[in-house]
């Protein structure tokens, strides 16, 4: 019974082809929030700054979990090679003292993580998989929880009452 069981082979290459993904998205963001954490300039970006320094760790630990959850079903967590970027919407703006389109960016981003890990979520719900569906729903905790705060931030700059 459960995943790991021998006629679940499939089910458990289809998970980790979606934890996989899921491990990439990860990385990227951590590369894309160092980048974006240390590029904008002036007191506007000061929030946006201290925030993403801080998710940098957590969105490590989510790679670290979805690395985990990949062995344990047997797979391999690749190595960069196979690396292809996705987050055009998250390279440096042209001008750093422009700090909304890092906002956007972040909330870009946080909802790709949302939609995908709520499809992991389902499949291993259907297949059997407790243990990844209440790991990836902590992980699916925390993107809601960042995207939330960054729309508070969007918010604040749209409607102009900071700078
Ligand atoms: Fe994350
Ligand atoms: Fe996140």
């Amino acid at each position: 019974m459960g995943i790991l069981s021998d006629d679940k082979q499939a089910e458990r290459e289809h998970l980790i082809g979606l934890l996989t993904k899921a491990y990439w998205m990860e990385i990227e963001t951590v590369m894309s929030y160092v980048a974006n954490s240390i590029n904008p300039d002036g007191v506007r970006a000061r929030e946006i700054i201290e925030s993403l320094e801080k998710d940098i760790q957590e969105e490590l630990g989510h790679a670290q979990q979805f690395g985990h959850r990949i062995k344990e079903l047997y797979g391999t967590v690749p190595g960069s090679s196979d690396f292809a970027a996705e987050q055009t919407y998250l390279q440096p703006p042209g001008d750093n003292i422009d700090i909304v389109p890092v906002i956007k960016g972040v909330i870009e981003a946080e909802t790709g993580a949302i939609e995908h890990y709520n499809k992991i979520i389902e499949y291993a719900d259907e297949h059997g998989d407790p243990v990844t569906a209440d790991m990836v729903t902590t992980i699916l905790a925390d993107e809601e929880g960042h995207r939330r705060l960054f729309e508070g931030f969007l918010r604040e700059y749209e409607r102009g009452a900071v700078g």
